[in-house]
């Protein structure tokens, strides 16, 4: 069971909302498109890459907080397939970042016992990113904690391609047979195959998109957008996120209990 003590301060806000969760029902995977750097950067008269490096900040405060709540999967949104539109030099900051998160951010998540693994185009990366991300990969392999993903060059469309790709490329290599494929089976030609679905997708900055983010996988996801602008993301938001989830009904298609309940038997036909 999740333990907090020692890392909300008593009397805080995160104290009392994180009292208030229900710890036997957290969301097994929380999926989050982090949104607002540039804005950030901007009301301050800064370089949007500030924003970028002021975010890595927020990164590392929701990967302990999903480690310490004993989350079993956390997805970071950290560059879509279609950002490479955006300044060469922007991409070229968030590389370097993502290079020095790495190397300063490693050894912690071995210790916290957190598996890193980056999903999305990986092979179209810079070699010295993929490199860093490959020993990210293999340090972390044995970890059996938090399940930490970065989305990187990553595109839910692209994800779904890639799947039937690969399913095309087995079925040839089995002599052209097509493979029985159902949803479940499907699932595993995806980059997040033998995860969980997320439970939560979180967007920060207050846009209500999904912007092609693990398109799939979110059929049944409750979504949550919080104003709150990335860089100023922290547990206290990650605990409103939480009670917010945790007071959905979830349904799946289906009928809510209390409505099922009351309905006549005669109509349920
Ligand atoms: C969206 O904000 C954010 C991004 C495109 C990049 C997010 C990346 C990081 C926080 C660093 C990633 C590093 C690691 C280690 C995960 P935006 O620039 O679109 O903001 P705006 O909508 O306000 O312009």
């Amino acid at each position: 069971m999740a333990n907090l003590q020692g890392y909300v301060k008593p009397g805080s806000i995160e104290e009392s909302l994180s009292s208030q969760i229900d710890f036997t029902r957290l969301p097994r995977h929380i999926a989050l498109i982090m949104d607002g750097n540039g804005r950030w950067a901007k009301a301050r008269n800064l370089p949007r890459l500030s924003g970028h490096r002021a975010g890595i900040q927020s990164v590392r405060d929701v990967v302990e907080t999903c480690a310490r709540l004993e989350i079993e999967y956390l997805t970071l949104y950290a560059l879509s397939v279609d950002n490479w539109k955006r300044p060469a030099t922007e991409i070229s900051g968030l590389m370097r970042l993502i290079i020095e998160y790495m190397n300063l951010e490693l050894d912690t998540l071995i210790r916290e016992n957190i598996r890193f693994r980056p999903i999305g185009r990986i092979e179209q990366l810079d070699p010295a990113v993929q490199q860093e991300l490959q020993k990210g990969v293999a340090r972390t392999a044995a970890c059996t904690g938090l399940n930490f993903n970065i989305a990187l060059n990553y595109g839910g469309r692209t994800e779904i391609v890639d799947g039937v790709k690969r399913l095309l490329k087995e079925s040839l290599a089995h002599g052209g047979q097509i493979p029985a494929v159902d949803e479940d089976a499907f699932t595993s030609y995806l980059y997040t195959a033998g995860m969980p679905d997320p439970d939560l997708l979180i967007r920060t900055s207050g846009e209500m998109r999904v912007s092609n983010f693990l398109l799939w996988q979110i059929a049944y996801a409750e979504f949550y957008v919080t104003e709150t602008l990335w860089p100023d993301f922290r547990a206290q938001h990650l605990f409103e996120a939480i009670l917010h989830y945790q007071r959905r009904e979830r349904r799946y298609g289906g009928l809510s209990d209390s409505f099922a309940a009351t309905e006549p038997l005669a109509n349920q036909r």
